[in-house]
């Protein structure tokens, strides 16, 4: 029988801490962590490379067999991101470039070319996997399945955090527009909508700490899969 791996599956709408909290729990674990928002993020930055129009599936299509996308991890277990041998990791954070891989993901060409690639990181090894369909179409079979949400309000601050700590300068009123608009498009698109799981469990971290999501997150792992903190 083939080498069976464990897979955790989390997901949920932009902001609520999926990515600082799957790869805390990842490392703990001795798993390997997998953002599949920052490959959407990628395939987003290359369209608007290419001068691409939102909303022009026919030549992302034509664009996604050119696309050499890999992933690493630096010291600190952090993903980065290379696109035909760039590294991206930095140049996918911005909203501009939100706004893209929203754009991006919701064209099913994309989500079917990048299937096998998510399945496939998971069959080769243990994973935390985040991303918006993870539970539902990416990995159904997934060990344990967690939905991670937070009010918009919260979302949007931590947002806020983050871009300003990365030298963007925005507003709260704006940050919590474009939160808004991604979970609609999100929602309502007819490929891979985010929706929860009906095996998932849910976990709302708007009055958690991230300490404290962390540590609800790992408990759920411990327990569903058995397995111990390294
Ligand atoms: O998590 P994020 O903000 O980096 O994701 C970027 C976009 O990609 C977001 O609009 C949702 C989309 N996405 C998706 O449709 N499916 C995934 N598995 C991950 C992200």
């Amino acid at each position: 029988m083939a080498d069976r791996h464990f897979s955790v599956a989390i997901d949920g709408p932009s902001g609520a801490g999926k990515s600082t909290i799957a790869r805390a729990a990842a490392r703990r674990f001795g798993f390997l962590y997998v953002d599949t928002g920052a490959i959407y993020r990628t395939v987003g930055f290359a369209a608007k490379s290419s001068g691409f129009l939102l909303g022009d599936e026919a030549s992302v299509r034509a664009l996604l067999p050119k696309l050499d996308i890999a992933l690493g991890y630096d010291a600190d277990g952090v993903q980065t991101e290379s696109l035909n041998g760039m590294d991206v990791t930095s140049l996918i954070r911005t909203p501009d470039i939100s706004r893209r891989a929203s754009d991006v993901s919701a064209m099913p060409s994309v989500r079917e070319y990048l299937l096998d690639m998510q399945r496939s990181l998971a069959r080769r090894t243990d994973v935390v996997m985040d991303g918006r369909d993870i539970g539902t179409v990416v990995l159904p079979d997934a060990d344990l399945k967690i939905y991670l949400t937070a009010s918009a309000e919260r979302r949007a601050e931590r947002r806020l955090a983050e871009l300003r700590s990365a030298g963007t300068e925005i507003s709260y009123d704006q940050v919590l527009r474009e939160i808004a608009e991604r979970d609609e498009r999100d929602s309502s698109r007819s490929a891979a909508p985010l929706r929860r799981a009906e095996d998932a469990v849910e976990l709302d971290t708007s009055e958690l700490t991230l300490q404290e999501s962390i540590d609800a997150v790992c408990a759920l792992i411990r327990e569903k899969l058995g397995v111990d903190e390294k």
